[in-house]
């Protein structure tokens, strides 16, 4: 995909489509009374005809526009005249990319971030085309015999007047950067289990490294967890024919001596439950346990490809849960890397078993943070829907940056108590803990056992079992949490160049 800034005059431009913006009462937007007025008032009489109400969303193709060389015009609908939610310039640029999934159409021109958008800037509403648009048109077609796309859009420009040229391009460079992070995520989690393995995931990490050279990538192989003494996940991995990987990815674009900002994503390639095992419909969709993974890998795409001045460490413990002869069985009991025992009472609570030991290894770093990114359990899907991730965490400031993050990116977090009277729930007869808490708070239990591995750094952890995928007609993965944690970094990146 191509993208640009264009501050061409709309009737200059080559391109398929030219994307402009009508409001309810029958408004024009800026760019649209332009090309109105170049149309011997071709808009406004199909405005005034009825023919488009101004309904955030809806949209006309005008597809010939005789004596004149712009090729077609999208109207699109913004709704009520005044500032746009973020959540309604979101949904009406949706609008028009959607209906311009034609093969005819290969360029286009979008004019709707001269929108006002409540409390957002020019930056954000071009990095927000971007990102809706290209959001948009992934498709994948990896395992398909007929790779072709609907979508022929190669080129997608953002139109912006000379004086907000600055702020378009560094948004346009966000987007794209957050764009190529969301599509790599996406399509690794839609490879099915049987191409993407924890060893496929480790070498696309290698990869990713030849690419973006600012990436450094160490891949931890069996033998050397168990020399850390990592028995939580190696008790998982023993069950699969798959050799866990526990991959690192680490970026050094800040200060020598600058603590790290360690993302960790659960990496399990596929989760049938191991002996608890786990009904058969739907069981296809726990090839996504990988997501949090994923993410990482997009994240550090991302961040490479804007140079951010942070230091930023991804991990990723990435194994299969199945159910095998020498699979961890209930009641199993196994010592993680911190020392502390574990009673597996259900083999299908496997994410934390990964995670708890990453957790420890993350202290090597020497963090600022530790965020973790999850597909951690069905319960969060019960409790917050798959509008939102949860969040729990053992610091108020990580927890508040993150929000506003998932706020500014729309890529929404709520959080959750991880309060003390939970942890009660996974005490054990038998070992210093159990790995379930029982069916009362089951997203919070789990946060609850990750604690007890995050007591030495500020950490917060993001369960995206619900947000990470969509389920029924459309399924196939969102690329969330990318956007959001690209935001927060760069808005650490932000206030570090501020206040240093
Ligand atoms: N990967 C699953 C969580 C999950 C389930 C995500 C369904 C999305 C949809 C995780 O490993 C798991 O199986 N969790 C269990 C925990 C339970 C055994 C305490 C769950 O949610 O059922
Ligand atoms: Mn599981
Ligand atoms: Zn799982």
């Amino acid at each position: 995909m191509d993208y640009s800034i264009e501050t061409a005059p709309l009737e200059e431009l080559q391109c398929d489509c030219i994307i402009v913006g009508v409001y309810q009462d029958k408004q024009l937007s800026p760019s649209a009374a332009s090309l109105d007025n170049s149309t011997q008032g071709l808009i406004n009489s199909i405005v005034n005809r009825g023919d488009l109400s101004g309904k955030n969303g809806e949209t006309v193709l005008i597809n010939a526009i005789p004596g004149n060389k712009i090729e077609r015009i999208l109207l699109v609908g913004l709704g009520e005249n005044k500032p746009l939610s973020g959540k309604n310039y979101k949904k009406a640029l949706l609008a028009a990319v959607n209906s311009l999934k034609k093969p005819q159409i290969k360029s286009v021109v979008c004019c709707l971030a001269e929108c006002d958008v409540e409390g957002r800037d020019w930056q954000w509403k071009s990095r927000h085309v971007i990102e809706v648009f290209s959001d948009a048109l992934y498709q994948f077609t990896h395992t398909k015999s007929d790779k072709e796309t609907e979508s022929k859009i190669e080129k997608i420009s953002v139109s912006a007047t000379e004086s907000n040229r600055a702020l378009a391009h560094a948004g346009m460079l966000q987007g794209k950067a957050v764009a190529e992070g969301m599509e790599l995520t996406k399509h690794l989690a839609d490879l099915p289990g049987n191409i993407c393995t924890p060893a496929f995931l480790a070498e696309q990490a290698i990869e990713l490294g030849q690419k973006y050279p600012s990436l450094a990538i160490k891949v931890v192989e069996e033998p050397e967890m168990a020399a850390l003494g990592m028995g939580a996940l190696l008790s998982v991995s023993r069950g699969s024919r798959q050799p866990a990987k526990l991959i690192a990815l680490e970026y050094q674009g800040g200060e020598k001596n600058a603590k790290p900002i360690v993302l960790i994503g659960k990496g399990l390639t596929f989760d049938a439950g191991g002996i608890s095992l786990k009904q058969a419909p739907g069981m296809d969709e726990m090839k996504y346990d990988m997501c949090g993974g994923a993410s990482v890998l997009g994240t550090l795409l991302a961040v490479a490809q804007l140079q951010l001045p942070l230091n930023i460490i991804g991990l990723i413990p990435s194994s299969e849960n199945l159910p095998d002869g020498d699979a961890n069985k209930p009641g199993d009991i196994v010592t993680s890397m911190s020392g502390k025992t574990i009673e597996i009472l259900n083999t299908d609570a496997e994410g934390r078993l990964l995670l708890c030991d990453t957790l420890t290894y993350a202290e090597r770093y020497n963090p600022e943070v530790v965020i973790d990114l999850a597909t951690l359990t069905g319960a969060c899907g019960i409790a917050l829907g798959r509008v939102v991730s949860g969040l729990l965490g053992n610091d108020d400031a990580l927890c508040n940056e993150l929000t506003i993050a998932g706020e500014i990116a729309n890529d929404n977090l709520w959080r959750l108590p991880l309060w003390e009277e939970y942890q009660e729930q996974l005490k054990s007869n038998f070992a210093d803990m159990a790995n379930v808490g029982g069916k009362d708070g089951g997203t919070i239990t789990a946060a609850c056992f990750l604690a007890r591995f995050a007591e030495k750094f500020r950490w917060a952890h993001l369960d995206i079992a619900a947000t990470a995928w969509r389920t029924g007609p459309t399924k196939g993965a969102t690329g969330r949490p990318v956007s959001l944690l690209i935001q927060y970094l760069i808005s650490r990146a932000h206030t570090q160049n501020i206040s240093g």
